[in-house]
């Protein structure tokens, strides 16, 4: 199955973008300093999909996750929800900025692919 290459020397700090990966997006979000200390700083027993901010990481600058709910499939809204990751619009689930799920219907965490950086500014996702 296909790989994808992803330059993502122009992302700024605090941006997500969306690539398409398998025909399903890829969010990939920048984080700042603060994203980065709010995913750490999470007590892993508030979460429902107990999972630590460094286990979903590679670099924790950079945030790489499937951008489909786990709850029925549609896609989330970055910089969005009640924890400063996404929003998933068709019944209210909140993921925070480490993709993890936090509030609504959802049962898990948003999926980390396959990647891996290939130079200090291109993944390999896949
Ligand atoms: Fe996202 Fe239902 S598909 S909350």
């Amino acid at each position: 199955l296909a790989s994808l290459e992803v330059d993502i020397s122009s992302i700024e700090p605090g941006s997500t973008v969306t690539v398409k990966w398998r025909g399903k997006p890829v969010f990939v979000r920048h984080r700042t300093e603060a994203d980065i200390k709010l995913a750490n700083s999470t007590p892993l027993n508030e979460l429902r999909d107990p999972e630590d901010d460094a286990a979903r990481v590679l670099n924790p600058e950079w945030l790489v996750v499937v951008g489909v709910c786990t709850h029925l499939g549609c896609v989330p809204l970055p910089n969005a929800g009640d924890y400063g990751g996404w929003f998933c619009p068709c019944h209210g689930s909140h993921y925070d900025i480490s993709g993890r799920i936090r509030k609504g219907p959802a049962p898990y965490n948003l999926e980390v692919p396959q990647y891996k950086f290939t130079e200090e500014t291109k993944l390999l996702i896949g």
